[in-house]
Protein backbone atom coordinates (compact mmCIF):
# COMPACT_ATOMS: atom_id res chain seq x y z
CA UNK A 1 0.00 0.00 0.00
CA UNK A 2 1.33 3.23 -0.70
CA UNK A 3 2.10 6.03 2.47
CA UNK A 4 0.02 8.41 0.97
CA UNK A 5 -3.03 5.76 1.04
CA UNK A 6 -1.65 4.94 4.82
CA UNK A 7 -1.81 8.28 6.77
CA UNK A 8 -4.78 10.18 5.11
CA UNK A 9 -2.46 11.68 1.91
CA UNK A 10 0.45 12.92 4.39
CA UNK A 11 3.64 11.52 3.94
CA UNK A 12 5.90 11.68 7.19
CA UNK A 13 10.02 11.75 6.66
CA UNK A 14 12.26 11.69 9.64
CA UNK A 15 16.02 11.42 10.02
CA UNK A 16 19.13 11.05 12.90
CA UNK A 17 22.62 10.52 12.49
CA UNK A 18 21.83 8.04 14.96
CA UNK A 19 21.05 4.22 14.55
CA UNK A 20 19.65 3.73 18.09
CA UNK A 21 17.41 7.01 17.56
CA UNK A 22 16.22 6.06 14.41
CA UNK A 23 15.07 2.37 15.49
CA UNK A 24 13.27 3.92 18.46
CA UNK A 25 11.81 6.30 16.18
CA UNK A 26 10.35 4.25 13.56
CA UNK A 27 8.76 2.05 16.93
CA UNK A 28 7.59 4.93 18.76
CA UNK A 29 5.68 5.90 15.07
CA UNK A 30 4.86 1.84 14.77
CA UNK A 31 3.13 2.20 17.82
CA UNK A 32 0.71 5.17 17.09
CA UNK A 33 -0.07 3.61 13.83
CA UNK A 34 1.85 6.05 11.42
CA UNK A 35 3.80 4.96 8.62
CA UNK A 36 6.92 6.72 7.90
CA UNK A 37 9.90 6.36 5.92
CA UNK A 38 13.05 7.06 9.10
CA UNK A 39 15.99 7.78 7.50
CA UNK A 40 19.64 7.08 9.38
CA UNK A 41 21.31 10.51 7.67
CA UNK A 42 22.10 13.44 8.37
CA UNK A 43 19.60 16.23 7.84
CA UNK A 44 21.80 18.32 5.86
CA UNK A 45 23.05 16.02 3.61
CA UNK A 46 20.96 16.02 0.24
CA UNK A 47 17.55 15.78 1.29
CA UNK A 48 16.33 18.82 0.09
CA UNK A 49 17.73 17.57 -3.20
CA UNK A 50 14.59 15.09 -2.93
CA UNK A 51 12.11 17.15 -1.33
CA UNK A 52 12.96 21.03 -2.05
CA UNK A 53 9.75 22.89 -1.70
CA UNK A 54 7.68 19.99 -0.99
CA UNK A 55 7.68 19.72 3.13
CA UNK A 56 4.85 21.54 4.56
CA UNK A 57 5.87 21.48 8.46
CA UNK A 58 9.43 20.87 9.43
CA UNK A 59 9.69 19.98 13.50
CA UNK A 60 13.71 20.27 14.45
CA UNK A 61 14.18 19.00 18.36
CA UNK A 62 18.17 19.98 17.23
CA UNK A 63 20.89 18.95 19.73
CA UNK A 64 21.64 22.74 21.08
CA UNK A 65 23.32 22.47 24.43
CA UNK A 66 26.46 24.75 24.03
CA UNK A 67 29.85 22.50 23.64
CA UNK A 68 33.18 21.94 22.41
CA UNK A 69 32.96 21.62 18.47
CA UNK A 70 34.36 18.32 18.56
CA UNK A 71 31.54 16.90 20.20
CA UNK A 72 29.22 17.63 17.64
CA UNK A 73 28.33 14.98 15.46
CA UNK A 74 30.08 11.95 17.36
CA UNK A 75 29.02 8.98 17.36
CA UNK A 76 26.26 7.88 20.23
CA UNK A 77 24.36 9.78 22.81
CA UNK A 78 26.48 12.99 22.70
CA UNK A 79 25.11 13.70 19.44
CA UNK A 80 22.10 13.86 21.06
CA UNK A 81 22.82 17.19 23.01
CA UNK A 82 25.89 18.37 21.54
CA UNK A 83 25.70 21.99 19.45
CA UNK A 84 28.92 23.29 19.57
CA UNK A 85 29.81 26.93 19.85
CA UNK A 86 26.05 28.68 21.53
CA UNK A 87 24.64 24.82 20.78
CA UNK A 88 24.41 26.44 17.40
CA UNK A 89 26.78 24.84 15.02
CA UNK A 90 23.54 22.10 13.78
CA UNK A 91 21.64 24.54 13.80
CA UNK A 92 23.09 26.66 11.58
CA UNK A 93 23.24 24.37 9.02
CA UNK A 94 20.03 22.87 9.41
CA UNK A 95 18.33 26.50 8.50
CA UNK A 96 19.56 26.81 4.97
CA UNK A 97 18.33 23.05 4.47
CA UNK A 98 15.23 23.56 6.01
CA UNK A 99 14.84 27.02 3.44
CA UNK A 100 14.87 24.43 0.56
CA UNK A 101 12.42 21.86 1.73
CA UNK A 102 9.94 24.13 2.96
CA UNK A 103 6.79 24.56 0.14
CA UNK A 104 5.54 28.09 0.02
CA UNK A 105 3.08 27.20 3.17
CA UNK A 106 5.37 25.52 5.24
CA UNK A 107 5.94 25.96 8.67
CA UNK A 108 9.09 24.67 10.77
CA UNK A 109 8.68 24.25 14.52
CA UNK A 110 12.25 24.50 16.43
CA UNK A 111 13.31 24.16 19.65
CA UNK A 112 15.90 26.18 21.03
CA UNK A 113 17.94 27.28 24.33
CA UNK A 114 17.95 31.09 25.04
CA UNK A 115 22.13 30.26 25.08
CA UNK A 116 21.01 29.67 21.28
CA UNK A 117 20.26 33.34 20.72
CA UNK A 118 16.74 32.80 19.59
CA UNK A 119 16.17 36.51 18.42
CA UNK A 120 19.26 36.04 16.43
CA UNK A 121 17.69 33.26 14.72
CA UNK A 122 14.84 35.10 14.19
CA UNK A 123 16.59 38.21 12.61
CA UNK A 124 18.84 35.46 10.12
CA UNK A 125 15.44 33.69 8.89
CA UNK A 126 13.91 37.43 8.22
CA UNK A 127 17.00 37.94 6.35
CA UNK A 128 15.71 35.01 4.37
CA UNK A 129 11.72 35.92 4.29
CA UNK A 130 10.54 34.27 7.11
CA UNK A 131 8.25 35.77 9.93
CA UNK A 132 8.94 33.96 13.25
CA UNK A 133 7.11 33.67 16.57
CA UNK A 134 7.84 32.15 20.09
CA UNK A 135 4.75 29.80 20.57
CA UNK A 136 6.09 28.24 23.42
CA UNK A 137 8.23 29.17 26.57
CA UNK A 138 9.50 26.81 29.26
CA UNK A 139 12.21 27.49 32.03
CA UNK A 140 13.23 25.32 34.91
CA UNK A 141 16.25 25.71 36.79
CA UNK A 142 18.39 24.33 34.19
CA UNK A 143 17.46 25.60 31.16
CA UNK A 144 15.53 28.41 29.38
CA UNK A 145 13.57 26.48 26.03
CA UNK A 146 11.35 27.99 23.33
CA UNK A 147 9.70 26.48 20.84
CA UNK A 148 10.40 28.75 17.63
CA UNK A 149 7.64 28.80 14.85
CA UNK A 150 8.88 30.32 11.01
CA UNK A 151 6.82 30.61 7.82
CA UNK A 152 7.34 32.98 4.69
CA UNK A 153 5.75 36.36 4.97
CA UNK A 154 6.79 38.80 2.25
CA UNK A 155 6.31 41.29 4.72
CA UNK A 156 9.25 40.65 6.25
CA UNK A 157 11.39 40.73 3.15
CA UNK A 158 10.32 44.28 2.59
CA UNK A 159 10.97 45.47 6.31
CA UNK A 160 15.05 44.06 5.09
CA UNK A 161 14.58 45.78 1.44
CA UNK A 162 13.65 49.12 3.41
CA UNK A 163 16.76 48.75 5.87
CA UNK A 164 14.14 49.30 8.72
CA UNK A 165 15.06 46.13 10.50
CA UNK A 166 18.55 45.98 9.99
CA UNK A 167 19.01 49.02 12.28
CA UNK A 168 20.74 48.16 16.05
CA UNK A 169 21.69 44.36 17.46
CA UNK A 170 19.18 41.45 16.02
CA UNK A 171 17.78 41.75 19.50
CA UNK A 172 16.79 45.11 19.08
CA UNK A 173 15.00 44.17 16.14
CA UNK A 174 13.25 41.47 18.12
CA UNK A 175 12.03 43.92 20.61
CA UNK A 176 10.62 45.93 18.12
CA UNK A 177 7.65 43.68 17.48
CA UNK A 178 5.44 42.36 19.58
CA UNK A 179 6.94 40.15 22.54
CA UNK A 180 6.77 36.82 20.92
CA UNK A 181 6.13 38.04 17.43
CA UNK A 182 8.45 38.39 14.66
CA UNK A 183 6.86 39.75 11.55
CA UNK A 184 4.48 42.28 10.33
CA UNK A 185 1.46 39.36 10.52
CA UNK A 186 0.61 37.30 13.05
CA UNK A 187 -0.17 33.48 12.65
C1 LIG B 1 17.75 16.71 21.18
S1 LIG B 1 17.85 15.10 20.43
C2 LIG B 1 16.19 14.85 19.88
C3 LIG B 1 15.81 13.42 19.89
C4 LIG B 1 14.40 13.12 19.35
N1 LIG B 1 14.34 13.35 17.90
C5 LIG B 1 13.38 13.96 20.05
O1 LIG B 1 12.85 14.91 19.47
O2 LIG B 1 13.09 13.66 21.22
C6 LIG B 1 18.68 15.53 18.92
C7 LIG B 1 18.78 14.36 17.94
O3 LIG B 1 19.38 14.87 16.73
C8 LIG B 1 20.25 13.88 16.22
N2 LIG B 1 21.20 14.60 15.35
C9 LIG B 1 22.30 15.29 15.70
N3 LIG B 1 22.87 15.86 14.62
C10 LIG B 1 22.08 15.51 13.56
C11 LIG B 1 22.15 15.76 12.17
N4 LIG B 1 23.13 16.51 11.64
N5 LIG B 1 21.19 15.24 11.36
C12 LIG B 1 20.20 14.47 11.87
N6 LIG B 1 20.08 14.19 13.19
C13 LIG B 1 21.01 14.70 14.02
C14 LIG B 1 20.86 13.22 17.45
O4 LIG B 1 21.38 11.94 17.17
C15 LIG B 1 19.63 13.19 18.40
O5 LIG B 1 18.92 11.98 18.26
Amino acid sequence: MMEEELNNGIQYFATDINPHAVETTKKTLEAHGVHAEVMLMDIASALENRLAGLVDVVVVNPPYVPTSEDEVGCEGIVASWAGGEDGRTVIDRILPVVDKLLSEKGWLYMLTLAANKPSELCGLMMKKGYASKIIVQRSTEEESLHVIKFWRDPDSEVQIKKGSAHKGSPTSVFSRFSRFSFSGQSK
